[in-house]
Parts: C-alpha cells; structure tokens; sequence
C-alpha cells in the first residue's frame, strides 16, 4: 500500500513538474518595447490569486519592482496596468483601439442570463441603450430626484410611525430595505397590490441572494456550480415579465423609454427583455447600497462630522423657510442640493475610502500608445489594459493621511474642492468611484443624489448612535467590482427626533 502511494505520489508529482516545465517552455515572452510581463509560475491561473487577496498591495509591489507600466498574467489574460494617474488620460481619451463593450457584452450576459446587445439580431440595440442614458440626466434626473425624495420620505415616515423609543437594527440591513425599496419604487413604480411592499421586499431578498454571487458569475463561474443561483436569477427575471410591469404604477421616464425600445425588437424573447430589466436594477442598486451605507458609517462614527453636515441642513433648510422632522415634507432644488458642500465632501469621501471599480479595456490592435512626457507602450491585440483607482485613492501624496476619513477633504476655504496635485502637479483624475470615460456611470448624479437625500432625511427625523463596539473592514470578495460591502454588518439605534414647533 505504502509504496503504491509513493508511485501514485511520484507520478502526480511529475505530471507537475511537467506541467511547470511546459508553462515556462510556452508561457507568454515579453517582445521589444512590451511592458515588463509577470507571468508568475502557476500555470493558467500565473499571478491571479495574489491580485485577488489584497489587490492595491499587489499592484504597488509590483510598480516598486517593474515601475507605473506592467503586464500580469491573469487566470488566461493578460492586463497591462497604468499605475500613474498622469497616465489615464491616454487610455481614457484612446476609446478607438482600447474598446471596452465586447469584453462587457460578454460578463453581462453571462451574469443576467441576457442575450448580447451587439449581436447582429437586434441592430443598433448598443447604441440605443446608451441614448436612454439621456434620462439619467438635466431635466429628467431632476424628476427622478424629486420622485426618490418622495419615496424616501414616505419610508421614513413609516419607520417613524412604528418607533415609540430608540429602535435598535442593523445598519446594513436598514440602509438596502430603505434604499432597495425608494429606488425601485422610483425608477420601475410602484407595485399596487396591498402587499406591494412585501413583493418589494421579496424581490430584495432574493436580489440580495444573487447578488452574493455575483462576483463568481464575473469570474466565469458556470452558474450551474453556485447553488440556487440559477434558480433564484431566474425568480428574479419572471418579476420583470410584461404582465408584471404593466401593472406598476408611476415609474421613470428611463424604464419607460427602455420599455418601449425592446418593443421595437421582435427578436427578443418576453424573458429576454425581463432580463434586460433586472440587469439595470442591479446597475441601480448594487453600489448605491452599500455607497449609502458607508456614507451613514463614517458619519456616525465621527460626530464632529455629523455636527457639520447636520447644521449646514438644518441651515438650508431654515433660510428656504422649511420644518423638519416628521410629517414636513422637503423640497430641495437641483442647485439646493449642489450646494450643501460639507453633505457632498462627506459622500465623496466614503466613495474614496470604499470605491473598488477597476476599469478595464480591450485592445483591439497591436499598437504602440503614446504615454505622457515622450513614453510608449507597446500593447498587444487581445490583451487588457486596466486602471486601478484604489490606490491612487489611498496615494499618502494625492491625499494626505488616506486611511483616515476626513469629511472636509473636498471642500477648500468654504467650496468644493476639485484640486489634488502628485509631484506638485494638478491631476485630472483624483476621485473616480463611477469610472471613466465612455464607460462612465450614467447614473453618477442619480447616485450622489440619492445618497444626499436619504442623509438628508436621515438626521432630520431621527438621532442616532452606533451601539457596537467594532470596527468594521471590507468584504473583498468584491475587489475591482465596483463598491465594497462591510465585511459584516453593525447595529446601531435611532429614535425620533422632537418635532419643530
Ligand atoms: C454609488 C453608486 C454607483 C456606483 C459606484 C456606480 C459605478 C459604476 C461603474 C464603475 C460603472 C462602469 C463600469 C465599467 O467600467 O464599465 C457603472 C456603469 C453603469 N451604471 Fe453605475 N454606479 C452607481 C450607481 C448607478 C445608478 C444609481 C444607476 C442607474 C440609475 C447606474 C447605472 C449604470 C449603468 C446603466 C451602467 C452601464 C453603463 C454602460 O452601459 O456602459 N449606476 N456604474
């Protein structure tokens, strides 16, 4: 027995070793002007279970051996990273040769179970998709604003209505039934049933259940290996069928005009088009929630922040001649929001700190890219070319002290601040949660948005406290993919605020 496990041992053993050898015969070669290659030894996989443990350490390791331009071999493909931010500008502004909507098509329609949009069956699908943007916009976002502060007060008030003393909840939690159930209502309707709210809180859950995947399903994960993923995405869908939608009340001009775009493509299936409906929801929600959560964390955590943002409300409020609390309804112009500058430097601060959107692109050709100050790099067709704002986020010469929340990092002598220098130089990119260039979030301002509003009506109706003593870290299951969650959820209480006389 023992020496038939040494044979089985020796073979296996050398089937590695072979395997090692083979990897190292035929692995990729850097060619004359490439960026250094760092294929590492593991063979398919090369260095991709370092990135994934703590990309940001990874990446600026790897600059300190090989310098601000690098390509890694990455489980199959092979990513050249820019780690300069003077840098970004000549990927971001190059959309010709580093296109991004192939590699995007093919994730998304994996992950949501949607046929692709650049399939020769639905002509100019892409493009007309992209123009409904349009609606997330000027007049249009103001709509949605105003209908999300709506929704937001009414959830409010039916939390108020059911405290009679301080209610203890998990912060988490509070923030996605809040936000999950005012932005649906705002942009898909309202469901008129009397168990509309239960309908929405069902779709939640099970929106949260595949949302726990979701990264696996990016990674290529076959959705049959994730338990009831498949089952559960499918649930999600039927909840989009027409029959369904027709019957919810209100909703936004955006759905709308995605409504009676898919009409107009015969081939799409009524479960195709469903599909195309939950993937936009994901796109609404999946940051926006965890966006707010950490926006509400840090300031509860940091009272003298909260004082600020607190009294800078309280003033617009006051000098616009309107009562807060419970049972006043608020109204705040598009320019009234802009300008409560300590709430904005508070939420753009939380977006540094918890941001993780890589930004990726495809390069379509070989070609030789033109870099700052006379540099090149010679990419080749194929491979990916990859931003990682993170760490200039957490740059100690971009941002001083990165680790620390300062809620008044964007504001400079009373005003938004929108300077941040490297080697004494100003920079065009410094904060970039929402991506960049063509494939930049078009729901950026519906998000900031949102997340103003529900602080803004958080502190007028209630006070509230952390209760538990930990500090919270990052879920990094989701590193690259857009906002982190909370490695595990904190509870906290709140209570009424005394209504104004
Ligand atoms: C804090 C909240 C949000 C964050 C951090 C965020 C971030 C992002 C990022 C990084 C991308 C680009 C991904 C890429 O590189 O391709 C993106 C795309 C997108 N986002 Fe957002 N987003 C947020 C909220 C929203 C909201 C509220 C909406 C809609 C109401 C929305 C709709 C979309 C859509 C439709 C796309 C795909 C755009 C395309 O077709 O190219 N997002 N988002």
């Amino acid at each position: 027995m023992a020496s038939c496990d040494l044979s089985l041992l020796c073979t296996s053993g050398l089937a590695i070793a072979t395997a090692l050898l083979l990897w190292a015969a035929i692995g990729r070669r850097r060619k004359a002007g490439e960026p250094p290659l760092i294929n590492g030894w593991i063979p398919f996989l090369g260095k991709a279970l370092s990135f994934m443990k703590d990309p940001s350490t990874f990446l600026l390791s790897q600059q300190q051996k090989f310098g601000n331009i690098f390509t890694i071999h990455l489980a199959g493909k092979y990513c050249t990273f820019f780690m300069d931010p003077f840098q970004f500008v000549y990927i971001v502004r190059n959309c010709k040769q580093l296109g991004f909507q192939e590699f995007a098509d093919k994730m998304i329609s994996r992950s949501f179970d949607v046929p692709s949009i650049l399939s020769t069956k639905f002509p100019e699908l892409n493009e007309n998709l992209h123009r409904m943007y349009q609606y997330l916009q000027g007049k249009s976002l103001d709509m949605l604003s105003e209908d999300m502060m709506k929704n937001l007060q009414q959830i409010f008030e039916r939390k108020c209505s059911q405290a009679t003393d301080w209610e203890a909840e998990k912060m988490y939690k509070f923030c996605c039934s809040v936000m999950f159930e005012a932005s649906f209502i705002t942009l898909y309707g309202r469901v008129p049933a009397a168990d509309g709210h239960k309908v929405i809180s069902e779709i939640r859950d099970k929106f949260t259940k595949f949302d726990a995947n979701f990264p696996y399903l990016v990674l290529g994960i076959p959705v049959e290996l994730l338990g009831a993923t498949k089952k559960v995405r499918k649930e999600l869908i039927r909840h989009f069928s027409y029959q369904n939608m027709t019957k919810w009340l209100g909703g936004s001009e955006v759905i709308q005009a995605r409504k009676d775009l898919f009409e107009k493509y015969e081939l799409l299936t009524v479960y195709d088009k469903a599909a195309h409906h939950f993937t936009f929801l994901w796109a609404s929600v999946a940051n926006t929630i965890p966006a707010t959560f950490w926006a509400m964390y840090y300031l509860l955590r940091h009272p003298e922040a909260l004082a600020v943002v607190r009294d800078e409300i309280d003033h617009l409020l006051q000098s616009t001649g309107q009562k807060k609390g419970p049972g006043y309804n608020i109204h705040l112009t598009r320019e009234q929001l802009d300008n409560l500058v300590y709430l904005e430097s508070a939420v753009n601060e939380s977006l540094r700190m918890c941001s993780s959107s890589i930004n990726l692109r495809l390069c379509q050709e070989d070609f030789i890219l033109k870099l700052d100050g006379n540099q090149k790099a010679t990419l080749r067709k194929g491979d990916l070319v990859a931003l990682y704002p993170p760490t200039l986020h957490m740059d100690p010469e971009v941002y001083e002290d990165p680790k620390e929340y300062k809620f008044d990092r964007y504001i400079e002598n009373g005003k938004k601040k929108t300077t941040f220098y490297k080697r004494g130089r100003k920079l065009k990119y410094f904060l970039m949660p929402f991506g960049s260039g063509s494939t930049k979030c078009p729901g950026r301002f519906f998000a900031v948005n949102e997340i103003k509003l529900f602080l803004i009506l958080f502190v007028t109706h209630f006070d509230a406290e952390i209760v538990e003593n930990k500090n919270l870290g990052f879920d990094n299951s989701r590193m690259g993919l857009g906002i982190l969650l909370p490695d595990s959820d904190i509870a906290f209480r709140y209570k009424i605020k005394s209504l104004e006389k």
